[in-house]
């Protein structure tokens, strides 16, 4: 198994890429922490680990409440004595607005995907740096590299932040032999979050610029994660991985 012994802590696991990783890591032999606001799906996907033969708790989370993160990381070490491997998954949208240069939103967006993100590295490096290292792996996005249409700006500022911050950490860090490394979706299942890219007839036209010609799946995501996050990926850090159909290709 690919991730025996590990502790990872995977948030937004609840729903989508992060359900996805969680289900993944629990039959590659991790104990997993599905950290979410969404308590009734976040343990039915927790029950579905189990039920598979793996490991797993749901815990209450919401990314952007520093106290709340330092809970999380507390009660993981107290529950299973350590902490390996951190997903910074959680996300909402930047699709689900008409005015691209509403204020409100960008508040909103910057604080659950960027402060958010930042918050779950402060709480996770002391306790990596304790446990002589660990895997921290961030998601980004396509939107992380380049501008689009029909998103606001914020969803792609804060990707870009995602994407210089995960660097940040990995030069930072490396001396502690932790790495981070950030991985970037394109078209995929949409979002709980996503307004105007869900639509059908926008995701087709969306899909012409995909070489691959299909979305991506969940679990192709889930497999770009569980590589980094383990011991195979011993000497990558600071880097991109892109998971999307060949999209920022063309
Ligand atoms: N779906 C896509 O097309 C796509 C493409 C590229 C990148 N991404 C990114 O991938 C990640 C996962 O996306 P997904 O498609 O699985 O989305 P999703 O909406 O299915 O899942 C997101 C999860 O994050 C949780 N979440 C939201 N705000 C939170 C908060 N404040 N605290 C804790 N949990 C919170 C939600 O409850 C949900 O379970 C996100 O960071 C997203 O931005 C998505």
């Amino acid at each position: 198994m690919r991730l025996a012994e590990k502790v990872a802590i995977v948030t937004g696991a609840a729903s989508g890429m992060g359900a996805a990783t969680a289900r993944r890591f629990g039959k590659e032999g991790a104990k997993v922490v599905i950290a979410d606001m969404l308590e009734a799906e976040g343990k039915a996907v927790a029950a579905d680990v189990v039920k598979a033969g793996g490991i797993a708790v749901f815990m209450p989370l919401n990314v952007t409440d520093e106290a709340n993160w330092v809970k999380v990381v507390a009660d993981t070490v107290a529950l299973y004595g350590k902490l390996d491997i951190l997903v910074n998954n959680a996300g909402i949208s930047g699709s689900a607005v008409n005015d691209l240069l509403e204020t409100g939103i960008w508040y909103r967006v910057m604080d659950v995907n960027s402060t958010g993100v930042f918050l779950g590295i402060a709480a996770a490096v002391p306790e990596m740096k304790k446990n002589g290292g660990g895997s921290i792996i961030n998601l980004s996005s396509i939107s992380g590299v380049v501008g689009q249409t029909m998103v606001h700006m914020s969803y792609n500022a804060s990707k870009g932040a995602v994407r210089t911050m995960t660097k940040s950490v990995a030069v930072q860090y490396g001396p502690d032999n932790i790495r981070c490394n950030s991985v970037h979706p394109g078209l995929m299942p949409p979002m709980r979050t996503s307004g105007a890219t869900a639509d059908p007839v926008v995701r087709a036209k969306m899909l012409r610029a995909v070489p691959l010609g299909r979305n991506g799946e969940v679990d192709e995501v889930a497999n770009a994660i569980l590589f980094l996050a383990s011991d195979e990926a011993s000497y990558i850090t600071g880097t991109e991985l892109l998971v999307d159909g060949g999209y920022l290709a063309m």
